[in-house]
């Protein structure tokens, strides 16, 4: 009997239950099924707690559609993982432990960036560690694209949709804060899908003066609605250009509840017209995939079956040029994948007269 942990652990998004059922349908068809699913409950937690649920493969039906996680999450931040938990648990030790405990083969880690440091790790001390690359802010390092990015810059995408009509109407300038923590992937593909004339980006400090600009000469096109989608993570240039720890506090120190509502501010200062902000937050990372995710989910749960069935632990699963591959987690571990200024996406957003403030 093959016994598999799995656990989803970090931010949720859209794509994890599908690809859960993936990688259970992949062990089914490609191993056979003698198998059992040790689903640890809210990520790493379960593992470090021994709290889990006992599976078969029929739990993993009807999922394939459904948002979030049916084994609940949590994050447990990689810099702590050698302090213990607030109850005296040695983390990494009562992790090993209970793997051991449960005779486990496998341990399947659906989680972003941190929750890989976490899984090499553990694939350092001795488990045996598939990772599949989960986030909606599609920043893991090593593959094109993670399981959950496409469903974010849809919902990103139709939340300009709806606001770019109201904003004509009304002759209204909006903006509208994209999620993507430290980059700005989904504002950079939601942003030119929504048609909006400004993306601004972690990785191209802005210019306040260029989007002034970028601001007047829409005006003077005639064009009603101005869409401004930020990534939440966006930043002036004169901030970005301070020493690390200046800039730390500069960013701590902000009365505002996120950048959105510091540039509409300055904008509204300059403009003699409405200034709004929308922020569609979580709603980015809810709800169902999209059928790109849904396959993309497939693929990767089908990778993460053949490597547990060729015994090829201590990998990632990747998108690279459009096909399915398996990188070792240490390749990916610690390294963020941000968006380059050169990018010829960013170009050719550019091309088409979208600023970037830089
Ligand atoms: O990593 C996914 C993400 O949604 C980021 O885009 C965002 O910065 C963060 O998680 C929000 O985290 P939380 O749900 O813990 O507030």
């Amino acid at each position: 009997m093959l016994r598999i942990g799995m656990l989803t652990s970090g931010g949720d998004c859209q794509a994890l239950n599908a690809t859960m059922r993936g990688v259970v349908r992949g062990i089914k068809t490609l191993i056979g099924d003698e198998f059992e699913i040790y689903g640890f409950i809210d990520g790493y937690k379960g593992l470090v707690y021994g709290n889990y649920r006992k599976m078969k493969y029929n739990d993993f039906a009807g999922i394939f559609n459904k948002g979030g996680t049916i084994l609940g999450t949590s994050r447990m931040p990689f810099k702590e993982i050698d302090i213990p938990t607030a109850d005296g648990v040695d983390k990494v030790k009562a992790m090993n432990e209970n793997y051991k405990k449960l005779k486990l083969d496998a341990l399947v880690v659906l989680g972003g960036n941190g929750s890989q440091k976490t899984a090499n790790r553990l694939s350092e001390e001795g488990l045996n560690v598939i990772g599949l690359p989960k986030t909606i802010d599609n920043d893991i390092y090593g593959t094109d694209v993670t399981f959950g990015f496409q469903s974010a810059i849809d919902v990103a995408t139709r939340c300009i949709d709806n606001i770019y009509t109201t904003a004509e109407s009304h002759s209204r300038i909006f903006v509208i804060e994209i999620m993507g923590h430290k980059v700005g992937w989904i504002a950079l593909h939601a942003g030119i899908a929504g048609g909006a004339d400004a993306i601004l980006l972690p990785e191209i400090p802005y210019d306040i003066k260029k989007v002034y600009k970028a601001i007047e000469k829409t005006q003077k096109e005639g064009k009603k609605a101005i869409i401004i989608a930020v990534a939440e993570g966006a930043i002036p240039k004169e901030v970005a250009k301070l020493p690390k720890k200046e800039r730390k506090a500069v960013l701590a120190n902000s009365t505002y509840p996120s950048v959105s509502y510091e540039l509409a501010d300055k904008i509204r200062a300059k403009f003699d017209s409405d200034v709004r902000v929308a922020v569609p937050g979580h709603t980015q990372r809810g709800g169902s995939p999209d059928a790109y995710d849904k396959v993309l989910s497939s693929r990767f749960g089908a990778k993460a079956a053949e490597l547990i069935r060729d015994k090829d632990f201590g990998k990632l699963v990747v998108m690279k040029n459009n096909l399915v591959d398996a990188i070792p987690l240490a390749e990916s571990a610690g390294k963020l994948k941000v968006i380059d200024p050169d990018d010829q996406l960013v170009k050719s957003a550019k091309d088409l007269g979208i600023c970037f403030g830089d």
